[in-house]
């Protein structure tokens, strides 16, 4: 092996993208486990008729390749060995015989390539069928699961669920079962054709099948690692590539180049030694049983022919013999394979149920009732409370604050001081400790989430802009709107025109994550999707912190219309958006420092005060 001078994982530098959790998934091993399989196997269940239809050609399969060496044998033992019985009971010449036996085996032939096809078909269509059943479940489930959910998982490991454990547990559902049925059968129809021939030599052969499992079954687990390896090594790589490729402009201005030249190296010896590793083991275990099928051999023909020429054993059952013990073997390593195969799926399955059981924190009580519509806003009550993310560290410190319909409550404070939490509570995607969250006078506990969220317009300072055009975008706020709804609530906020000027006006893809889209553009989009769900409270989280003059200005005056009518609750950190608000709440360390509008709140020369001052000093600079 080529001993580079930095061959080990330690010389690659801190600086490389780790391995997505995503390629690691599904080479991993775990015990046999009867729930996970029977749960698997219920997925599948749910096709009994097809089940019933593989299991039937499985079977037909196995008989089908039990009785070739038989016809093979018994052609040759009734026709070549022994010509003047066969023609004395059948009245037909030997090579009649022979063609008959020959037309045997052609017709068995010929029904193996019509039912195995069938069969490829079949447990196809069961497996495509069982993994389309399985991603949609595992994408309606996640989509259902609270907040806090999303935060404790990553998303590389929540991604992997739906794809590589996915693809471990089609494997096994695509093989496992017809096979080992298949080669099952197979084993033990063989090995009672070979006993008949020959009972004492069959016993001599099967001492070898202990050893064949134990060995197969030791390469088998080795390979995987292997393989195992090989993969990390690559996600490592290609992980390299896409972060390389995303920072090349920090990249160049650094001029990191050459460091980052000899890290990628590394990465790619790592891999190449790991493959070489895995050519190695696989090196060591194919010639392995070739090997031991001729030392099958070996022993058949010594011991077989001792039998033979000692008067015990015809040479048409030596040659029966031999012709089963090649599918005997054959079926003992493909059975070992299955076995590996299965465990793999084991963890597969495992991770996806687990997904599965997790249930959301955050459900429709069981008399969950709608929020009524109403032709004003909704109507906001916080009452003394208590929350936080992680049982040891608060968040939220006794909150109490009213937004009656149609006002405009702000919420201005530091980062981290809780004011992303407070909107967050009011969507109810996490759920308050202790206190009462009033909507419309019900619990918010109450209330049917959807018709909660249904009546909520969320505008973030990131906002999500999904791939699409920008009337898609728009729409995402009210699916069934018409593009006339699309533009008269553009036209609405005033903000058409500057829409309009894009490339391809409303019909523009916005890009990746909107990034065609200047900040300000993709600010009036979210606003125009606010827009068109109308909806009774609206919720701005730092949504016109990036902005620069021109569209602020605007986008000043769209803002304006779109809380027109509504409960807003605005997060800012530009206190001219702010000043306009009904009620302003100061929040600092998880509790309302002060409350008021803004000219009481500069009267009592506070916090807000100085705020205040150092906004109007930092934009008049
Ligand atoms: N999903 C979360 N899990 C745990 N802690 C969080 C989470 N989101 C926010 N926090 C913490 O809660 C505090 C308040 O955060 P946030 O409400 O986002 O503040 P703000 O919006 O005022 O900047 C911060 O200390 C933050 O670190
Ligand atoms: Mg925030």
């Amino acid at each position: 092996m080529n001993t580079h001078a930095h061959n080990s994982t330690s010389t690659i530098g801190p600086l490389v993208a780790a391995p997505t959790e995503v390629e690691q998934q599904g080479t991993e091993f775990r015990s046999f486990d009867w729930s996970i399989s029977r749960r698997l196997l219920g997925y599948m269940w749910r096709y009994p008729r097809m089940q019933w239809g593989i299991i039937a050609l499985a079977v037909v399969i196995a008989v089908i390749n039990t009785l070739a060496p038989v016809v093979m044998t018994e052609t040759i033992r009734r026709t070549i060995e022994q010509p003047e019985q066969w023609t004395a009971s059948t009245g037909l010449s030997p090579l009649a015989g022979v063609l008959i036996g020959a037309g045997l085996l052609l017709a068995l032939a010929a029904s193996y390539y019509i039912v195995m096809g069938a069969r490829i078909r079949s447990v196809s269509r069961m497996t495509e069928r069982v993994v389309y059943d399985l991603r949609s479940e595992i994408f309606e489930h996640v989509q259902r699961l609270d907040m806090s959910f999303f935060d404790r998982t990553k998303l590389g490991r929540i991604l992997s669920r739906g794809t590589g454990d996915v693809e471990a547990v089609r494997a096994a559902i695509a093989e496992v079962i017809p096979r080992t049925l298949i080669h099952s059968l197979m084993m033990l129809g063989l090995f009672g054709v070979m006993v008949i021939y020959d009972w004492i030599l069959s016993i001599a052969v099967l001492a070898f099948a202990p050893l064949l499992w134990v060995a197969n079954n030791y390469f088998q687990k080795r390979m995987a690692w292997a393989y195992r390896a090989v993969q990390e090594s690559f996600s490592r790589l290609t992980a390299n590539i896409a972060e390389s490729v995303s920072g090349m402009r920090v990249t160049q201005a650094f001029a990191r180049e050459t460091i980052n030249d000899h890290l990628f190296r590394d990465l790619c010896l790592l891999h190449r030694q790991r493959n070489m590793n895995a050519a190695r083991i696989h090196g060591m275990y194919i010639p392995l049983f070739d090997v031991t099928s001729q030392l099958i051999a070996v022993v058949i023909i010594a011991f077989g022919g001792w039998r033979v020429a000692e008067g015990h054993m015809s040479v048409s059952d030596l040659i029966g013999f031999l012709l089963c013990t090649g599918g005997f073997f054959i079926s003992i390593i493909i059975l070992a394979e299955l076995y590996n195969t299965t465990l793999q799926a084991m963890a597969g399955g495992e991770r996806i149920f687990n997904l599965l059981d997790t249930q959301p924190r955050i459900t429709d009580a069981p008399d969950a009732k709608p929020l009524a519509l109403a032709p004003r806003g909704a109507h906001i009550v916080f009452e003394r409370v208590h929350f936080s993310y992680t049982p040891d560290k608060p968040v939220l410190n006794d909150i109490s604050f009213e937004a009656t319909p149609g006002q405009a409550v702000a919420l201005v404070g530091h980062t981290g001081s809780g004011k992303t939490t407070i909107v967050s509570l009011i969507a109810r995607l996490y759920a308050h400790n202790t206190g009462r969250i009033l909507i419309d006078g019900n619990p918010i506990e109450s209330l049917a989430l959807h018709s909660l969220h249904s009546q909520i317009a969320l505008v973030l300072q990131d906002n999500f802009l999904f791939s699409g055009t920008v009337m898609d975008n728009i729409r995402f706020g009210k699916p069934d709107a018409t593009d006339d709804e699309v533009f008269e609530a553009c036209r609405s906020l005033g903000c058409l025109d500057v829409l309009e000027r894009l490339p391809d006006g409303l019909n523009t893809d916005v890009g990746e994550r909107g990034s065609n889209l200047s900040l300000g553009q993709r600010q009036l989009a979210c606003f125009a999707r606010a827009m068109i769900s109308n909806p009774r409270l609206l919720m701005l989280d730092e949504a016109t912190s990036a902005v620069d003059t021109f569209t602020e200005h605007k986008i000043q005056r769209a803002l304006a219309r779109l809380m027109e009518n509504r409960t807003s609750i605005i997060v800012a950190h530009r206190l001219s958006t702010v000043r306009r608000a009904d009620l302003i709440l100061v929040i600092d360390h998880a509790r309302i420092l002060e409350r008021g509008t803004h000219s009481q709140l500069l009267a009592q020369q506070g916090h807000y005060a100085s705020l205040y001052s150092e906004f109007v000093r930092l934009s008049t600079e």
